[in-house]
Parts: structure tokens; C-alpha cells; sequence
């Protein structure tokens, strides 16, 4: 018998059945309305710059690679200043790296969370959080996806252990934002720990792009938030931030933090000149806003039929199914738009969609034939 290789063979042929087997594309030379790269930070010249310089001037003598975990030969200045400059933009007491947001999300719930407590999470969270969910043993209850008034018909006070609510500030897939203040009244009435993954909110909302929690002036009211690096910041990482006690918890606790090797120097001064980006040039924000503001403008003239979810930069144009979902994206792609579709499972079924990502370098014109083309796709 040769049980893993039918099992491998099974569940490949189901996928492929279905029309949604996953294949590694490379990145194509199209209009990008599909990458993370919200401002554009990943080919910023002047972070580039920055990066060499400062490596040059003041971290010539660290190694390229981090050579081991933190706690062995990994640290250095370099980490603990940055972990500082994160800390103040977030307006957060401490701040702690980890190699993704995906490992982020999966230290902080699996490691705060244990048997005997109970997690709320809004039904659309990111696959990371749902592993650190799972591997936290806690009793698990979804709830629908910004639904607050769900929430509180399915809690319950838990005289066994602690309660969680886990939501995100943008959602990936939806592109809509969590009713913040209103999930932090439920967790203070009820002493809930509320945990927010920032991931598409740094660089995007609030003064600077330093994210939901701030803009909303709740910053002190969320256990822990996680911010990621891959996308605004166009570097790779994440942090994430809370007291100082939850930072050396972290470090004691955290197994993705304490067994694997830590971000390499430039990968760490990618994410330091990130934030000092933020800090100094407002410009790409503004023009995101702006580009953001336009979409709906132009959609809500001149394309009333088309429905889209999400409020910016995230957008989803809503599929039948997985086959229509591919024949709308081809065709866009054809005529030169980098857009992809997002098919069940990533999405539940009956809400495949094309995922259509607004970026500051975007132009006005390409949003409008974008639209025109959408909807003789669509008809
Ligand atoms: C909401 C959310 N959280 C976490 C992650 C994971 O972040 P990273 O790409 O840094 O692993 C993602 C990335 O897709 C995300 O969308």
C-alpha cells in the first residue's frame, strides 16, 4: 500500500477536478492592480539608499545572516533599535520581530492562548491566525464577519480560563475594516483580550499609515497587534506590539520566536527605513487616498451595475463561481492587467471573487479602462 502517495495523488486530481489547483506563476510585466506593494516602498530608491548607507556607517561589522535565534547568536543593536522605532510609531510600549506575519500570528495565539480558554475570531480571518487557533488547543468560536451583535450572542463568560477576540483591521480578502471601538467596549465589559492584525492597515489608514488601532486613538485598548512588512512596507517581516511583559512572555515562550534563525541585517534595516519612510514623506499616502476616493467616484457614475466589496486599497468583485472567477480574470489579464482571481477554498464558495489591489503609482486612466473593460467581461 502506499498510503501518502495516494493520498498526494487524490487530493491533487480533487483539486485540479474542481478547477482550483494552485500552480507558482512568475511575476508578469502588467499593470499591477494585484501586489501587496501599496506605495510602492518595495522599489524605493531612497530606502535602498538609506539601507546601504546606514549599513555601511554604523553595521558594517554584523554579519549578513542573523547566524542563529535571538536568544543565541542573533541579536543585536540593530533589532533592538528597530524594535524601538516600531514601538513609537505604534504608540505601543514594546515591540517584538518575527521572520512573517504568518509566524506572528501563529507565536501570538498559539503562545497566549491554551486549553481552557476560549477564542472569538471573525469568521474571515487570515489562515495564520486560524493555525495559531489550532495549535493553541483553546475552544474555538467564529463569528460572522464584523458582526458585533453575533459576538455577544455567543459569549459566554468562561470561569475556566481566558477569553480572546481575534479580528483584523483590513480584512485581505474584503478590503472592509472591523468596527474597532466597537469590539473594544465589548472586550472591556467583558474582560476579553482583543488581539488586531494590522497587516493591511500599516502605511495605509491613520496620520503616517501608523494603522487602525491609532487612527481609531485605541492603541492602549488592544492586548497585541501584529504589523507585517511584506506589503506597505514593501520589505519582509513583522512585529508584533503590546506591553513590555507580553515582549519578554514572547521571547520566553514564543516557539517560532526562540527555534529559528532571525531576520537577516537587511532585511532589518529594510524595515527600519520603512518606518522612517513613513515618518518623513506623506506624499504616496495622500495619493493613495486619492486614487481611493476616484475608484468609488468613477465607479459609482459611471458603473452603478458592478458591485464591489471593500473600502480601499483592497477591493472584491464579487464571482459566481471558481470557473467564471478564472474566465473574467484571464480576460483582464489578456489585456494587460496584473489582477487575480481568488478561488474557494481560500474564499468560502458561493463568494469567489477577482481581488483588485489599488497601489500610489497606479494612474487615473488605467482605473478607468480597468472599469470599462470589467464590466464588458462581466455582461
Ligand atoms: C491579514 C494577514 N495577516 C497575516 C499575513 C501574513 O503575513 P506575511 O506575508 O508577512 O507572512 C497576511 C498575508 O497574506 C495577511 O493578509
Amino acid at each position: 500500500m502506499n498510503v501518502l502517495e495516494d493520498r498526494i495523488q487524490y487530493y491533487l486530481e480533487k483539486r485540479a477536478e474542481e478547477g482550483n489547483l494552485r500552480t507558482l506563476k512568475k511575476q508578469v510585466d502588467k499593470i499591477d492592480f494585484c501586489s501587496n506593494d501599496y506605495l510602492g516602498l518595495s522599489a524605493s530608491t531612497w530606502i535602498k539608499q538609506q539601507v546601504e548607507i546606514d549599513y555601511q556607517q554604523h553595521y558594517a561589522h554584523l554579519r549578513k545572516s542573523a547566524t542563529g535565534s535571538r536568544l543565541l547568536t542573533g541579536n543585536s543593536d540593530l533589532f533592538e533599535e528597530t524594535e524601538s522605532l516600531i514601538a513609537n510609531f505604534h504608540k505601543g510600549e514594546s515591540a517584538l520581530l518575527f521572520n512573517s506575519g504568518f509566524d506572528a500570528n501563529v507565536a501570538l495565539v498559539s503562545t497566549l492562548a491554551r486549553k481552557g480558554d476560549v477564542i472569538y475570531y471573525d469568521e474571515f480571518c487570515h489562515a495564520s491566525i486560524l493555525t495559531g487557533i489550532k495549535l493553541s488547543e483553546a475552544t474555538a468560536i467564529p463569528f460572522k464577519h464584523n458582526d458585533v451583535g453575533h459576538l455577544k450572542t455567543l459569549f459566554h463568560q468562561n470561569p475556566n480560563g481566558a477569553s480572546f477576540c481575534i479580528t483584523e483591521s483590513i480584512f485581505s480578502m474584503e478590503g472592509d475594516k472591523c468596527p474597532l471601538k466597537e469590539l473594544v467596549i465589548f472586550c472591556e465589559i467583558n474582560t476579553v483580550y482583543l488581539f488586531l492584525d494590522e497587516a493591511h492597515a500599516l502605511g495605509v489608514v491613520g496620520e503616517k499609515g501608523s494603522g487602525w488601532a491609532v487612527n481609531e486613538g485605541v492603541e492602549d485598548k488592544v492586548f497585541a497587534r501584529v504589523y507585517t512588512y511584506g506589503k506597505a512596507l514593501g520589505a519582509h517581516g513583522a512585529a508584533i506590539v503590546g506591553s513590555g511583559e507580553l515582549r519578554q512572555y514572547m521571547i520566553n515562550f514564543a516557539k517560532p520566536f526562540i527555534y529559528s534563525t532571525a531576520l537577516d541585517t537587511h532585511a532589518v534595516l529594510s524595515i527600519k527605513w520603512g518606518y522612517n519612510f513613513l515618518y518623513n514623506f506623506d506624499k504616496q499616502i495622500d495619493r493613495l487616498n486619492y486614487l481611493n476616493k476616484k475608484f468609488y467616484e468613477i465607479l459609482t457614475i459611471n458603473y452603478p451595475s458592478i458591485t464591489v466589496l471593500g473600502q480601499g486599497p483592497i477591493f472584491g468583485i464579487l464571482s459566481p463561481s471558481n470557473q467564471e472567477a478564472k474566465r473574467v480574470a484571464a480576460a483582464l489579464q489578456n489585456d494587460g492587467f496584473d489582477i487575480r482571481p481568488i478561488l474557494y477554498p481560500t474564499v468560502p464558495k458561493g463568494q469567489e471573487r477577482l481581488r483588485f489591489i489599488l497601489h500610489s503609482y497606479n494612474e487615473e486612466a488605467q482605473i478607468i479602462d480597468f472599469l470599462h473593460k470589467l464590466k464588458l467581461y462581466l455582461e
